[in-house]
């Protein structure tokens, strides 16, 4: 059975590719600090789903500390999608963080990688690495973070870029574009939007401006990150993973509201720092190099993230909520002795 260092593990998107790979006979090693961006029991309870397969490890272990030679000594390959995300909270004295956990981290993971010899390394990169456009999204568009955020994804990119070109490191880059459905986080917009219109609150959206967004559902996502584990691509590529459908946030929010079988009534917030008008990302590239295109439409995905929210208000033990330092936690097999003990625990592009 080949085995798999997921970073982020126990995130949004991060549970996600971990179920997959498990699905296809991967051994997962995941590893996970569990930051406190959201809550880390929403974390956990991203996981407990495989909490009992014997295939999945979860290590809590900070990547901008941990000695990381044992995380990648034996490894098929490396999935590092561990970040602090977040378009709008990367301004000011936030950004130190997101140059620990987004720049450093990545930096240190290579480097165990390189050392290790790991034979590829899938990064999670970002929309947000590119400048403001309204053409399409290419590979080769002009790279012009409008974010604090968005820079540090960008030098992520560019230290993959640089130990795949000067240390032999076989990397790929995906740059996501808005990834939604279930587990999404807490402080991303279709998040606040459904539970707003489950609760019968007003929604918040931000900017005066009819922003489009190249919405792309987790599942496909997932996929596009498995598939780059093991496809035939040269070191160094950087693909685009969109769905390719920009679509107007009035429309999606019109869906949404169709599906909770509420009505959205809008509260308009000023324009927030960061923010671009539109994403749409071209994945022809994708689509060539990893035989992979988005299969989900907008209405259905929407459909499979209100269900988990309805999921989680009605039957949260379904979902196996597990709060830090509880038994479930300690049920997932750990090496290294890393998970003993209590865990102490808009847009996004
Ligand atoms: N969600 C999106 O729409 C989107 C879009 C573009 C790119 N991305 C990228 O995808 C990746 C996953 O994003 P997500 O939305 O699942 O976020 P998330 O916050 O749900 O997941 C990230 C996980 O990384 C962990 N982590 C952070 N710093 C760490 C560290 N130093 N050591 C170990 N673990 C650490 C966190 O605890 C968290 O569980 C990130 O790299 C993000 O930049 C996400």
């Amino acid at each position: 059975m080949k085995l798999v260092l997921v970073t982020g593990a126990a995130g949004f998107i991060g549970s996600h590719v971990s179920e997959l790979l498990l699905s296809e006979g991967w051994r997962v090693r995941g590893v996970d600090a569990l930051t406190d961006n959201y809550d880390p029991a929403a974390k956990l309870r991203n996981v407990s789903g495989m909490r009992h397969n014997p295939a999945f490890t979860l290590l809590h272990e900070d990547l901008t500390r941990a000695e990381l030679g044992p995380l990648v000594e034996d490894v098929d390959a490396v999935i590092h999608l561990a970040a602090e995300p977040g378009v709008s909270t990367s301004w000011g004295e936030a950004f130190s963080t997101y140059v620990e956990r987004n720049i450093l981290a990545t930096q240190r993971l290579l480097e165990a990688a390189a050392c290790a010899h790991a034979p590829r390394i899938v990064y999670a990169s970002s929309s947000s690495v590119y400048g403001p456009t309204l053409e399409a999204m290419h590979e080769t568009s002009r790279l012009a973070p409008l974010s604090p955020y968005g820079v540090s994804k960008l030098a992520g990119e560019c230290l993959v870029g640089a130990y795949a070109h000067q240390r032999g490191v076989p990397t790929v880059a995906l740059r996501f574009f808005s990834v939604y459905g279930p587990r999404q986080r807490p402080d991303m917009a279709i998040h606040r939007f459904t539970e707003a219109l489950l609760d019968g609150r007003e929604v918040s959206v931000f900017g005066d401006q009819v922003q489009l967004r190249d919405f792309t559902y987790v599942g496909d996502v997932a996929r596009a990150v498995v598939a780059a584990t093991t496809a035939p691509v040269p070191s160094g590529t950087v693909l685009n993973i969109a769905r390719g459908a920009p679509v107007p946030v009035p429309e999606m929010l019109r869906l949404l509201a169709e599906e909770v079988h509420g009505e959205a009534s809008v509260a308009r917030l000023p324009h927030r720092a960061g923010d671009t008008e539109q994403t749409h990302g071209d994945s022809r590239a994708a689509a060539a190099a990893l035989g992979w295109r988005a299969a989900t439409d907008l209405r259905l995905g929407l459909k499979h993230q209100v269900a988990w929210h309805r999921r989680l208000r009605e039957h949260p033990e379904q979902e196996g909520v597990t709060s830090p330092g509880s038994p479930g936690l300690q049920a997932i097999p750990a090496i290294h002795g890393s998970m003993q003990g209590s865990i102490q625990g808009g847009w996004d592009r």
